[in-house]
């Protein structure tokens, strides 16, 4: 359906379970927040933009109120994984492009973007859908990680770049990734039409039980960066471990709980 070069998606996925260790833990844990941010209607049918595994979709679903909820990501993976995962029969899940969303003008009560944004090819194009499937008064909202609010990660990067430089742009992202800076997700609902738009940070916590915690899902599961450990020599994927411990334990503390403060800016706007 697509070629290569003309992929609305710029994620990476290496399966449910990959996912739910990496990132859907904390997705989930964001979902609420977010929803408290947006709003969510007092009936209707609403929509989750960009699913993944159902991290929001399954937040909506808490909502008593909802009539239907449908949930689109591009990973046919992660459809599959929510559609086994969900029992409420208010939700709907497909395979979709955010950028072409597949519904009429006016059809949602609200649509809901969660960590998305920033891995789509073309975000502006998708916030315009985001807003033309809206009916006219509701409310669409979206979230990306702050790029200078995740220090977990930096900690992970910053790392991974001392020992091993070549990981840059091959495994590692090079240079921040769009709409992860103040103001850049306001500017991009403004320009799709969106009146009433705020933007605000959202901050939740991301604590790992121990380094095995921190270091395993990010090495072994989600996204590009774990094909390019796989691919290092073992003595490289020792010593690139050995010093993430030490950066992880702080130099001279027990292994054992850490606690990351992470932002995540957000916006909300309401159709014109
Ligand atoms: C970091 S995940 C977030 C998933 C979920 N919203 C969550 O919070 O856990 C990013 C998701 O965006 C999806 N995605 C990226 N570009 C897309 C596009 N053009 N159309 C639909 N989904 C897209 C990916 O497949 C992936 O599931």
């Amino acid at each position: 359906m697509w070629s290569v070069g003309e992929m609305p998606s710029n994620f990476v996925a290496k399966g449910a379970e990959a996912y739910e260790a990496s990132m859907g833990r904390w997705s989930r844990r964001l979902a609420a927040p977010f929803l408290k941010f947006s709003g969510v209607p007092t009936s209707g049918r609403v929509l989750d933009a960009g699913c993944g595994i159902g991290s929001l979709t399954f937040a909506l679903s808490a909502c008593a109120q909802l009539d239907s909820i449908e949930a689109l990501d591009f990973e046919d993976q992660f459809v599959e994984a929510l559609k086994s995962r969900a029992t409420d029969a208010r939700i709907t899940a497909r395979r979709g492009d955010v950028c072409a969303l597949p519904y009429r003008n006016g059809e949602f009560d609200g649509v809901y973007s969660l960590l998305v944004l920033h891995f789509v090819s073309d975000a502006r194009q998708a916030v315009r859908e985001m807003h033309r499937v809206l009916r006219s008064g509701a409310l669409g909202a979206a979230a990306v990680w702050s790029y200078d609010g995740m220090p977990s990660w930096r900690l992970f990067w910053d790392t991974v770049l001392a020992f091993e430089p070549e990981a840059a742009g091959n495994g590692v992202p090079s240079g921040r990734r769009p709409l992860t800076a103040a103001g850049e997700l306001r500017e991009v609902f403004e320009s799709a039409g969106f009146a009433r738009v705020e933007e605000t940070m959202l901050t939740i916590v991301m604590d790992y039980v121990n380094f095995e915690d921190f270091w395993y899902p990010k090495v072994y599961g989600q996204g590009t960066f774990a094909a390019f450990f796989e691919a290092l020599p073992k003595v490289r994927q020792d010593r690139l471990r050995d010093a993430m411990r030490s950066a992880y334990l702080s130099g001279d503390r027990d292994d054992g709980p850490r606690e990351y403060a992470s932002n995540a800016w957000a916006v909300r706007g309401a159709r014109a």
